[in-house]
């Protein structure tokens, strides 16, 4: 059983020094490894990371294809000012390889973390002789995915799997006593710049969970560009979370003055505190309708744009 820590009951600066001393407890004079995806729980854990372990701890940023646009390079630039160096690595073939066919959800995130922990993670822990694995889970992830609701990519031992025995590695997880207003505490206690500790989540089989069906490289594409447009536009909203998603039925619509079999984009934005219970926020009619021109210009074969006014439950807050 997991004990959770409140936002409200939070000490910060007392939160860090206890894990610090745990990471170099538990590491000893070894070597560590972390992922950072530029979100704000791998961004909090790398901090955390690095003042316990200092160069020790190795810092990369896998390039899975299936991030947001800009983001290997805003994350590189973000952290060489913090002074942590990230490594970038190409991981892209991989991952469409082992999405390829692949629509069902649930079988979605199983390859994403096979491909993740298993193949990618698993060579770049062994070529650089780490034992431990650093990584940002929340207490969210692991109730949704004990609870049956999804199966969050991060989530083994309270699932029954051993990652030293399946992977090879130990996996350390400092703040998955925290939901995500206590990370942006320790993340912003740690000193990481507003634009990071504020930033909404994003899920962490990334824009893979914004496409319903098979996620290719082109549909991937189509989603990543709807993002950018409603981040943009939704960014001044204080909003929870806001996305793009991109579906599978495809439905008619005409361009040029001809029938268009086209796609179909649903926006969703949230007002939530830590996830678990949500509310579509009340946009303005004129923002919802500056979201669909922007992205039937910009967004190539759609259609059509809706607007998700159901809340979490029943409905979750990604789509997949
Ligand atoms: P859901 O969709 O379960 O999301 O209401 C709750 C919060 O967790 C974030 N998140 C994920 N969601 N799979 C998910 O479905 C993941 O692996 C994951 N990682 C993080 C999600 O964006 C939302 O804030």
């Amino acid at each position: 059983m997991i004990q959770e820590i409140p936002a409200r009951k939070l000490n910060p600066k007392k939160f860090i020094a206890e894990k610090v001393a745990e990471i170099q407890q538990a590491v000893g004079e070894g070597r560590a490894i972390n992922a950072l995806s530029g979100g704000v729980d791998s961004s909090t854990v790398t901090l955390l990371g690095h003042r316990a372990l200092g160069k020790r701890l190795k810092t990369v940023f896998i390039e899975n294809g299936l991030m947001r646009e800009g983001e290997a390079q805003r994350v590189v630039s973000v952290f060489r000012k913090l002074g942590v160096k990230v490594e970038i690595v190409d991981a892209r073939k991989e991952f469409f390889t082992a999405l390829k066919g692949i629509t069902d959800p649930e079988e979605k995130r199983e390859a994403i973390t096979q491909t993740f922990y298993r193949h990618v993670f698993g060579r770049i822990v062994r070529a650089s002789g780490a034992r431990f694995l650093l990584q940002g889970t929340i207490l969210t992830d692991v109730d949704e995915t004990v609870a049956g609701i999804k199966r969050q990519h991060n989530v083994f031992e309270q699932l029954g799997i051993h990652p030293e025995e399946a992977f090879g590695y130990r996996i350390l997880e400092p703040l998955i006593q925290l939901r995500k207003d206590g990370v942006r505490m320790v993340g912003r206690a740690l000193g990481l710049p507003a634009e990071t500790f504020k930033r909404i989540p994003f899920p962490g089989p990334a824009l893979a969970a914004r496409v319903i069906g098979e996620a290719t490289p082109e549909r991937i594409e189509t989603v990543r560009k709807a993002t950018a447009i409603v981040e943009r536009l939704l960014a001044k909203t204080g909003a929870f979370q806001y996305m793009a998603i991109l579906h599978e039925d495809r439905v008619t619509g005409m361009r040029d003055g001809r029938r268009q079999f086209g796609q179909q984009i649903e926006v969703r934005c949230w007002d939530s505190v830590d996830a678990r219970k949500a509310t579509p926020t009340r946009l303005a009619f004129a923002m919802l309708e500056k979201l669909a021109r922007e992205i039937l210009r910009a967004v190539p074969d759609v259609v059509s744009v809706t607007y998700n006014i159901a809340p979490k439950p029943p409905s979750t807050i990604e789509a997949v």
